[in-house]
């Protein structure tokens, strides 16, 4: 048997996409291995989406070549999104590279690897002509044997005009409804209890480009399913957030009370140009609603700053609309030219000194704001789902809130995979903690 061991980069979408790829090559004889050093092949899943995440690849890429120059019959591939865009230019630029494949050329791994060990060749596959196959997960592939991702959809239809995806990803593409239902139906049944459905933009699943009735649909079809106990999903674009997506919060009682809804700036200005098709005041009145629909919700999203042409004011407006809204979480970024993606042509480029100073405003600001949110939920009860002894080891456990809030508390026995009731006494800065329930 022979070993592999997969470095992953970037989003969920990619962590799944690792884990298909371990459970094909599991077909073919390989076996996951967690160290670099004893593998007969090493491969990269990458992601592209900004500047420093790309340099990731790079900088691995350099470390392995000791490896192989030690062990000439190791064989080192790249996937994932920096593959796709880069193609045959890795190649040329990594000499002891063996393999580049594209987002979609997954389910052709072995032969790829066949055809690179037998025959000593270099290949760079990238074609986007096929969707990728997602088979069921099988719980030895996953990180966690209560929890798991489920891809419904990939690629992107929207071109923002930051944004690297549609191309390094391809067309929106929907997987079929009876495979999802299937999958998630044999999920619950190995005894996983909370299921996150994937997509670069999930809330468009069925219907590129409008409000997805189709997701709506969906959601519907997986709330019955016995012995699932939570759903969640992610990403969605504020855009395709429609009425009948909010109303199913607090009517399926699976669907948790958190949504992830990026919002990138709070300037229109700077919205109009980033072609993200809402304005500021949508976006407000989408979050109106859901916390009509649900007081409870969690929400959190993605910013970036010094996007070309944000000034003070635009910047200004983006710390406007994070005090007004108060997220419970921010993934905030420093914008970064990605090639072909329109902006990084724009003109007026925001200089990488004051791009850090915003983001470290911006920073402070929602650090305070999660504070309180943390805090706002002392004296609460809350349903916890146990995930595991907490790192710090011993009588601590953890395991996270509907909202999907960290939360650590003590307990001398107990089982991952139950649902128990803890009592909130403090908020912190990334978590929380509590005392279980009696009764537990
Ligand atoms: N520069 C900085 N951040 C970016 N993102 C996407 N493209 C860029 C870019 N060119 C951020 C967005 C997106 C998140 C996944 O990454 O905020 O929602
Ligand atoms: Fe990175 Fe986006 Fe690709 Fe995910 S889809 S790996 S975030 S570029």
């Amino acid at each position: 048997m022979k070993q592999v061991h997969i470095s992953t980069f970037g989003c969920q979408m990619n962590d799944r996409d690792s884990e298909l790829i371990a459970q094909i090559l599991s077909a073919h004889d390989y076996r996951l291995t967690q160290r670099p050093e004893e593998a007969d092949l090493i491969l990269i899943n990458t992601c592209s989406i900004r500047q420093k995440a790309e340099e990731k690849t790079y900088s691995l890429l350099g470390r392995l070549k000791r490896l192989k120059s030690r062990n000439p019959e190791l064989i080192i591939g790249v996937g994932g999104c920096v593959a796709q865009q880069e193609g045959d230019r890795l190649l040329e630029r990594i000499p002891y590279l063996d393999l580049v494949f594209g987002t979609r050329r997954i389910n052709e791994l072995p032969d790829l690897i066949q055809t690179v060990r037998q025959q000593g060749r270099r290949l760079a596959e990238v074609g986007m002509d096929r969707p990728v196959r997602y088979r069921p997960s099988e719980r030895s592939f996953r990180s966690s044997s209560i929890k798991a991702s489920v891809t419904i959809m990939h690629g992107c239809n929207n071109y923002c005009a930051y944004c690297v995806v549609p191309y390094v990803r391809g067309p929106e593409w929907s997987r079929p409804e009876r495979e999802i239902l299937e999958e998630v139906r044999s999920l619950a049944a190995q005894g996983v209890k909370e299921v996150l459905l994937l997509g670069q933009n999930v809330n468009s699943y069925g219907s590129p480009g409008r409000d997805g009735p189709a997701f709506v649909a969906l959601l519907e079809k997986l709330e019955p399913i016995e012995g699932l106990e939570r759903l969640r999903f992610t990403t969605s674009h504020p855009k395709d957030l429609s009425p009948a997506l909010i109303g199913c919060f607090g009517r399926l009682s699976k669907l948790c009370e958190h949504i992830h809804l990026p919002f990138q700036a709070g300037a229109n200005t700077i919205l109009a140009r980033m072609n993200r098709r809402y304005t500021r005041e949508m976006f407000l009145e989408r979050i109106r609603a859901l916390r009509e629909r649900c007081p409870e919700m969690a929400i959190t999203s993605d910013v970036m700053v010094g996007f070309p042409g944000e000034k003070t004011v635009d910047f200004e407006q983006t710390l406007d609309l994070i005090r007004e809204i108060g997220f419970d979480d921010l993934f905030s970024f420093r914008y970064s030219d990605r090639h072909p993606a329109q902006a990084s042509g724009f003109p007026d480029k925001v200089p990488e000194e004051e791009k850090r100073r915003r983001l470290s405003e911006l920073q402070a600001l929602q650090r305070g704001i999660t504070l309180a949110r943390h805090r706002g939920q002392e004296g609460t009860w809350q349903p916890v789902l146990v995930e595991g002894i907490s790192k710090k080891g011993g009588r601590e456990w953890t395991g996270r809130t509907r909202t999907n809030k960290v939360v650590h508390f003590n307990a001398d026995q107990l089982e991952v995979g139950l649902t128990v009731a803890v009592y909130i006494e403090k908020g912190y800065a990334h978590s929380l903690r509590g005392t279980l329930s009696p009764q537990s």
